[in-house]
């Protein structure tokens, strides 16, 4: 076939770029040199980038930007944010100074426990499963102390293991539900070395007993993996202030404002077409802590849209309170965090993130995150419900235009200038572009 390769993985790095430019790209030169000016010029850094995963060719950037000036819980963070959308730091460092003058951000852990399952299959009587498992349960655990040991001396490990027959939903599948406390460490890899131990003594202990036929006994196991679905691993974050003082220059009339904001939340609650994207409003603010502290987004995104699905129906993950005179904006979402272990010490810019946090505790970050969330959505509904959301994202996006012209500094300085006083729109720019080059 066309275009394919075996062996590949094993190419040296150079022979890979070798082999992709002369397959896909026809001007040689100018790819290579995309390729490696971004690598790095000091090679351990390089390698260990190149380690991270299979088949690395180049680094690929994001920029790291920090929102200061958050206050959650009376101490004051700078929050370090990897995100490529331009108006996504401003609007955080907006949202956290606006609620800096207003009591800042309260959060807190409502719960830390962690999920993983076996999946098997089990041809035979129920009844004599259940009473199998009460008699292993034990040592399923003992057989785990290998793994789990210096988590139980730090205070975690394996809460509990649960038989739960799903034959209702699937013919002969059955589960050990296993739950876990995995302290500071995300716990993936804990959860996951865990889980296949228990399929082993499952599978192993099922071939010694006396009571199962020998169908019985022929326990398979399809598959051995933690899951993404924390509802027990939950983090709340809160603002809340006077109605009157939530008084600004794009919010002369505050009472007038938290009608309309409530109305927007309210959208959310029950639109799911608005409710994915006031979310992914919010997941703009997460992910971006989440990716600059080492974390996997991809779980945290999987987990939390899985919990605005909840009720049935996918909703919204922010919710307002208005009483006579108070405003309340809240948020609880699952967060399965890490602040040891994984990319946390490897990496150089994530141990930088997380020193810049105070080397935050799981719980800590937990609150960071959903607080960053939170300040997301608020920064995003205010936008929407006062000046539109157009005036602060082109603002922000304007330099994305002006570097696609390839203008110069001083271009750049004129421009900006000129679009504090006007609307920036796409055309707009390169009006202005156009008229400053004829000039
Ligand atoms: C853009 O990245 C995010 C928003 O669309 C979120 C929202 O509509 O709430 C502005």
């Amino acid at each position: 076939m066309q275009n394919t390769i075996s062996g590949f993985s094993k190419l040296k790095k150079a022979e890979k770029i070798d082999w992709l430019l002369s397959t896909y790209f026809s001007d040689n030169v100018n790819s290579r040199t995309t390729i490696t000016q971004y690598w790095n010029t000091d090679e351990k850094l390089q390698k260990l980038h190149d380690e991270f995963i299979e088949n690395t060719i180049s680094n690929f950037y994001l920029p790291l930007g920090v929102a200061p000036n958050f206050l959650i819980n009376d101490q004051v963070y700078t929050i370090p944010m990897a995100i490529e959308e331009s108006s996504v730091v401003a609007a955080a460092s907006k949202s956290a100074k606006f609620w800096f003058d207003r009591g800042g951000f309260k959060a807190k852990v409502l719960s830390t426990t962690k999920i993983g399952q076996v999946h098997f299959t089990y041809h035979g009587d129920t009844e004599r499963l259940r009473r199998f498992f009460n008699i292993i349960k034990p040592k399923l655990i003992n057989e785990t102390s290998h793994i789990t040991k210096n988590m139980e001396r730090r205070g975690g490990g394996i809460l509990d293991i649960e038989l739960k027959d799903k034959t209702n939903e699937l013919d002969n599948y059955y589960q050990l539900h296993v739950t876990f406390e995995t302290l500071d460490a995300m716990g993936a890899n804990f959860i996951n070395s865990c889980l296949e131990q228990f399929a082993k003594t499952l599978t192993n202990e099922a071939q010694e007993f006396k009571t199962f036929t020998s169908v019985e006994k022929d326990i398979h196991i399809v598959m051995s993996i933690l899951s993404n679905y924390v509802p027990d691993c939950i983090v709340r974050a809160e603002v809340s202030c006077k109605i009157e003082d939530l008084k600004d220059k794009d919010i002369p009339n505050p009472k007038a404002f938290v009608e309309k904001f409530k109305q927007a939340v309210s959208i959310a609650e029950v639109e799911p077409h608005r409710a994915v994207t006031h979310n992914k409003g919010i997941m703009n603010g997460i992910d971006a802590v989440v990716l600059a502290t080492g974390n996997d987004f991809r779980a945290v995104e999987a987990g939390v849209h899985a919990y605005a699905s909840k009720s049935g129906r996918y909703s919204s993950l922010t919710h307002c309170k208005l009483t006579e005179d108070t405003f309340t904006f809240s948020m609880e979402i699952p967060l399965a965090l890490g602040t040891i272990g994984g990319l946390t010490t490897l990496h150089p810019l994530v141990k930088f993130a997380l020193q810049l946090l105070g080397n935050p505790s799981a719980k800590d970050l937990m609150k960071i995150v959903a607080v960053a969330g939170l300040a997301q959505n608020f920064a995003a509904l205010k936008s929407l419900t006062t000046t539109g959301i157009q005036k602060g994202h082109m603002k922000m996006h304007l330099m994305n235009i002006l570097n696609q012209f390839e203008a110069t500094n001083a271009e750049k300085d004129a421009i900006v200038n000129h679009f504090k006083t006007n609307t920036v729109t796409h055309s707009a720019v390169v009006e202005a572009i156009k008229a400053l080059r004829n000039h």
